[in-house]
């Protein structure tokens, strides 16, 4: 590729190889984490992803190997951190090994073959039936790398793809996009790109996060099964290697560069209702009373787009909403939060503040002719706000006063793809890059994460808490700023299904504040079908049931008794849940690990979770096999090693083997591991209807310690110490030790220990 490499020079961590035809650079950031930069676009690394500095002092050497003692015949230089090597060879190949010396990933030597070629004019015959044919291997981009993938190599992450959770054998696309269709699974992409992906080996893992924001291609051994690539149409190859001994250490060293998501409030984690098609004032005030007499625990209804005045952002219709301050406010008193949509388009309409202010400051995109360029969405002709443009953020982030003053809790971003109707918008649609003009091919795919980040930072100065903000179209880091749930999926069991390879997906890729539309966006959900999606989505952070107008409604009281009150007993589940959930959050923020987790995350040498779809972790100590098929009322069940104890009844179960187990349809299978502790909350019907409530602790049979957190959900105080942290150990026959680590906060008026028995 480059030729011959001609000799290298080290300035600090920073290592400089002059090829014959290009010059490279290896920046050693941790014992951990490699950078590799090629720069073919800019000469420094403009990273949307990453803030600041992720150096660390490592030390490293740097040898010279001579042929001799080279594996391949010629010499090559071996850098070495305390923790893995990266040998450095003639043509830029790479190959990175652990601490002991096993070849981790190396790049790929050979000639690219794809498995399956077939002539244009076959592709043509079959093209005239409608047939989507795209198998003639054309995957050399202009941006690329080539690495060898091992027989055993099983591949996770990329965000929020379709499909199933192991990538092997699939190829992707990063290009932010809102397909109403049903998505399949042979969907390339979907509305969130995040270049990230683990390589988990019979021996050992590895991640690369791709840092380049351009549409991005990644194959994953489909086009020859002895060789993975990932690339673009332009940028810099510009990627990181992350080493490490687990799968937890990969994700930390990921989330170490891109950013763990902060603490969320403690009220986004209970149970959140919406539609699209709620559009009067009465219609809110229908459903919150149906939600309190149903017995529904529920702290947010969301707002979409029908609030406002001819889908225009920042504007609240009055015809069909008399007093939004006052709803919100009579909300507040029942404990109901409202989050509202907000759509980055801004309607073309003369004398709307929004739209002239934007035009006035130049702060939308533009043709390269300089023209506003103006596309098509929920308001009719609209223009996009430039979010790249520090001063854009800034002006869109105060006008989120609007909501704030109207007592707005929370906001979803939505469109951010960005979505147009007349058409994709061209690539040459003039964007910015904080402090140069850039383009749309450049700024597509963090668009809607630049927006999530104008929302976040303009709400929390606003208001001083931690913002809720949820955001349909992602990039690596986003969850720094947002959560997000997985668009407009549909009522079918398949997208049920996918709900958990997504999601944990999604998860490994560092956003774990993630759920899908309960009961299926589009479609129309069926009473079993809307009964089984709850028993997924109680454990999904973002737990929030959504449709499409046009379809049936599906608030849970729509279905009969039978389901109501399946229903209702899963929200309870998730409301009693609440401590150990927010626990979650706090070990996401210091770790990066999600909380909805595949199995593999904790048993990667079990070779049987390697391909596990349809059971999840949540935390370290549940596991969650739902019923996914319709008429099921029995599944197979995998339990990795250890002793486990069904949740319901409390049997014990041996790991390490399949059980088929009763799940009649009011039951969701869950275990829990032996030894663990789960904090639970007393019921409410909304996070703090009990100010201070007290702690409930699960303690299950065997010997566990469990840290538990605790602090006023709020604001960011705990940031300066205003929390108490708990370190509960079981020691086995009703005996758990209680001690704080930490002491800032109200203590809570009781601690009630709830000794389970097994079976
Ligand atoms: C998009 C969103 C969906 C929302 C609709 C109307 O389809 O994905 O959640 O309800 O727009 O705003």
């Amino acid at each position: 590729m480059f030729g011959k490499l001609l000799n290298h020079t080290q300035k600090g961590q920073v290592v400089t190889l002059h090829y014959e035809k290009q010059t490279v650079y290896l920046h050693v950031l941790t014992d951990r984490i490699i950078n590799v930069f090629v720069p073919f676009y800019t000469k420094e690394h403009r990273s949307k992803a990453i803030d600041g500095s992720k150096e660390q002092e490592v030390s490293f050497t740097l040898q010279e190997m001579t042929p001799s003692e080279g594996t391949s015949g010629s010499g090559y230089i071996m850098l070495t951190t305390p923790s893995l090597s990266c040998r450095i060879h003639d043509d830029f190949k790479l190959d990175f090994y652990g601490k002991d010396g096993t070849l981790l990933c190396a790049d790929y030597r050979g000639s690219r073959s794809p498995r399956f070629i077939l002539s244009e004019s076959a592709l043509e015959l079959i093209r005239q039936e409608g047939h989507d044919v795209n198998m003639a291997g054309s995957t050399d981009y202009p941006v690329q790398c080539v690495k060898v993938l091992d027989k055993e190599d099983c591949i996770y992450g990329l965000g929020d793809k379709t499909g199933v959770l192991n990538k092997r054998h699939y190829e992707y696309e990063n290009w932010n996009s809102d397909i109403p269709d049903p998505h399949e699974d042979s969907f390339k992409s979907l509305y969130k790109s995040i270049p990230f992906f683990i390589t988990l080996k019979q021996k050992g893992v590895y991640g690369i996060f791709y840092d380049n924001t351009f549409k991005s291609y990644f194959n994953f051994g489909k086009e020859n099964d002895g060789y993975y690539s990932f690339g673009s149409d332009s940028g810099n190859l510009d990627y990181y290697f992350i080493g490490g001994n687990t799968m937890p250490d990969i994700v930390a060293g990921y989330t170490y560069l891109t950013g763990r998501m902060p603490l969320p409030q403690k009220w986004t984690l209970g149970y959140h209702q919406s539609r699209w098609g709620y559009d009067s004032e009465e219609t809110f005030r229908d459903i919150a009373g149906k939600l309190k007499s149903s017995r529904i625990p529920c702290d947010a209804i969301h707002f979409d787009i029908d609030y406002m005045e001819r889908y225009k952002v920042f504007t609240w219709d009055t015809t069909r909403f008399a007093d939004a301050k006052t709803l919100l406010s009579d909300f507040k008193k029942q404990g109901i939060k409202a989050v509202t949509i907000i759509d980055p388009g801004v309607k073309v309409e003369k004398d709307y503040p929004m739209y002239e202010e934007g035009i006035a400051a130049d702060y939308y995109a533009k043709t390269p002719d300089g023209e506003t360029y103006v596309n098509a969405v929920w308001p009719g002709d609209a223009v996009y706000p430039d979010f790249g443009n520090p001063a854009v953020r800034k002006w869109w982030g105060e006008h989120l006063r609007f909501y704030t003053e109207l007592g707005v809790a929370g906001v979803w971003n939505d469109m951010n793809e960005p979505a147009s109707f007349n058409g994709p918008l061209p690539d040459d649609v003039v964007f910015t890059d904080e402090d140069r003009p850039s383009s749309h091919a450049e700024i597509h795919n963090v668009y809607g994460h630049n927006m999530a980040k104008a929302t976040y930072e303009g709400w929390k100065n606003l208001t001083g808490k931690r913002p809720f903000v949820i955001t349909r179209a992602c990039y690596s880091g986003s969850q720094k700023y947002a959560t997000a749930w997985t668009g407009d999926n549909q009522s079918l069991w398949t997208h049920l299904r996918m709900a958990i390879p997504q999601q944990c997906n999604l998860g490994l890729s560092g956003m774990p504040f993630i759920g899908t539309d309960i009961g299926g966006f589009g479609a129309d959900t069926t009473p079993e079908l809307m009964a089984r999606w709850v028993q997924v989505g109680c454990f999904s952070p973002l737990f929030r049931n959504h449709c499409a107008k046009g379809c049936m409604n599906q608030e849970p009281w729509l279905f009969g008794e039978e389901v109501l009150s399946i229903y209702r007993r899963y929200v309870e589940l998730r409301y009693s849940l609440l401590p150990y959930f927010y626990d979650l959050c706090r070990v996401c923020e210091q770790t990066g690990l999600p909380v909805i987790r595949p199995l593999v995350l904790h048993y990667e040498d079990d070779t049987n979770v390697r391909n596990m779809n349809d059971e999840f972790l949540v935390g370290e100590s549940l596991l969650v096999a739902p019923v996914v098929e319709q008429g099921a009322t029995k599944r197979l069940v995998y339990l990795p090693k250890g002793i486990w104890y069904d949740y319901w009844t409390h049997r014990e179960y041996q790991g390490g083997q399949y059980y088929i187990v009763d799940a009649p349809l009011d039951v969701c299978p869950i275990f829990v591991k032996a030894g663990a502790i789960i904090p639970k909350a007393p019921a409410q019907m909304y996070t703090d209807e009990i100010s201070n409530p007290e702690l409930i602790l699960d303690v299950w049979p065997g010997d566990g310690s469990y840290v538990h957190y605790q602090d006023n959900g709020e604001d960011f105080a705990y940031r300066d110490g205003a929390y108490n942290e708990y370190l509960f150990e079981n020691k086995g026959s009703n005996n758990l030790d209680i001690r704080k680590l930490h002491e800032g906060y109200t203590d809570y008026p009781e601690i009630k220990v709830n000794y389970i028995p097994g079976i």
